[in-house]
């Protein structure tokens, strides 16, 4: 039985760019979903094919359990949506960009008005909640947006990276409510670039890349396949990076990554802080003086690196590189060597590019 968002086959071109290149979903109903993938990966777009507002040009999506393509209305009524597409009425204050989604939904006037203040409280929006939405900063809207989003809580959820320019503590905020959602039966679908966010809040990951889905399984499985946690050096002289390479080589379950400018080296371990103390000691008697060192947990960049050979903030220019794009891209430069080791290392082994169930 297809899971409460279903989605098979999509397909998505804007001119030259393949948005979505196949893309194949599901999500059991009351679980969450991470959709993880750098800028330009096709987050969006998914999002917006699965929430009725753009058409793909192939494939097929339910959901919960309506045709997308065939009942629009139908599913709109069954969903809730916040992120970049999301609609706050600039001239009406906060309170009433709230109480007019709860009539929308069809709450009673009283019921309305609670659910507003209620929101605006949780929000941290009450004292600005009679201004103008227009009056609000960046990190207000996006705020009142999902709370917006969360006046009714619908069958099924989408959250178009939410918490992407919110400060520590509104998303910690955020993610107390997405998890009360959830609890309350909600199934999401929520987009991120970052792993954390993911590994939080999400039961399975999918992730993402050039409109493809490259990976999918739980946070746990993808740190697994990414070689789990880090020790992350920072030499002194940049002199001995390759000294300290060899070291970690010799400690390390996978390539060392290397980002020559800050002199910092990265590489999968197993093992923790007893490695770490092996390592001090190793580095101290090759006589490579140390800034600073630590075990990390894996990141977006490690996943990508793991999975695809070249780092997420790479994507881009990779793509550009692998379609004979003219290379639109300016500002994708200062990649580290170490993701390109890893990204000859992936195309040896012929890896690279295939899905990979984790
Ligand atoms: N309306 C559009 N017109 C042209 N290109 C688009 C449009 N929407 C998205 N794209 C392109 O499709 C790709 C995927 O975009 P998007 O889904 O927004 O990625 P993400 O949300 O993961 O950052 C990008 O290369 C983007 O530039
Ligand atoms: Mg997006």
């Amino acid at each position: 039985m297809p899971g409460a968002i279903h989605a098979e086959g999509l397909v998505k071109t804007f001119g030259e760019v393949k948005a979505l290149d196949g893309v194949d979903l599901d999500v059991p109903e009351g679980t969450v979903m991470g959709l993880l993938g750098p800028n330009g990966a096709g987050k969006t777009t998914t999002v917006r094919v699965l929430t009725t507002l753009l058409q793909p040009d192939r494939g097929k999506a339910l959901v919960a359990g309506i045709d997308v393509l065939r009942h629009p209305n139908e599913v709109r009524r069954s969903i809730g949506l916040s992120g970049q597409f999301a609609a706050v009425d600039e001239y009406l204050t906060g309170r009433e960009n709230l109480r007019m989604v709860g009539q929308l939904y069809q709450l009673s006037a009283r019921d309305a008005k609670r659910r507003a203040a209620d929101l605006l409280e949780r929000f941290g929006l009450t004292e600005a909640a009679d201004r103008p939405a227009k009056t609000y900063s960046g990190g207000m809207r996006r705020r009142l947006d999902l709370a917006a989003a969360l006046v009714v809580s619908p069958p099924v959820m989408f959250m178009d990276e939410p918490t992407t320019g919110l400060d520590p503590r509104n998303r910690q905020l955020l993610w107390d409510v997405i998890q009360e959602l959830v609890r309350g039966g909600t199934t999401l679908l929520l987009t991120t670039q970052y792993l954390e966010e993911a590994d939080r809040l999400a039961d399975t990951i999918c992730v993402v890349d050039h409109g493809r889905v490259i990976a999918r399984g739980t946070a746990d499985q993808l740190k697994a396949r990414t070689g789990g946690e880090r020790v992350e050096v920072v030499v002194h002289d940049p002199a001995r990076i390759a000294a300290a390479r060899e070291v970690l080589l010799g400690f390390g379950k996978g390539e060392v990554a290397i980002e020559e400018h800050t002199r910092r080296l990265t590489v999968p371990v197993a093992g923790g802080a007893r490695l770490l103390a092996e390592v001090i000691r190793e580095l101290d008697g090759q006589g490579v003086e140390i800034d600073d060192i630590g075990l990390r947990r894996p990141t977006l960049d490690d996943v990508f690196i793991a999975l695809t050979g070249h780092a997420a903030e790479q994507a881009a220019a990779a793509k550009n590189k692998n379609d004979g794009g003219d290379g639109g891209d300016g500002g994708s430069g200062g990649g580290s060597s170490g993701a390109k080791d890893a990204r000859d290392a992936r195309d040896d082994d012929g890896t690279d590019r295939k899905e990979a169930s984790v």
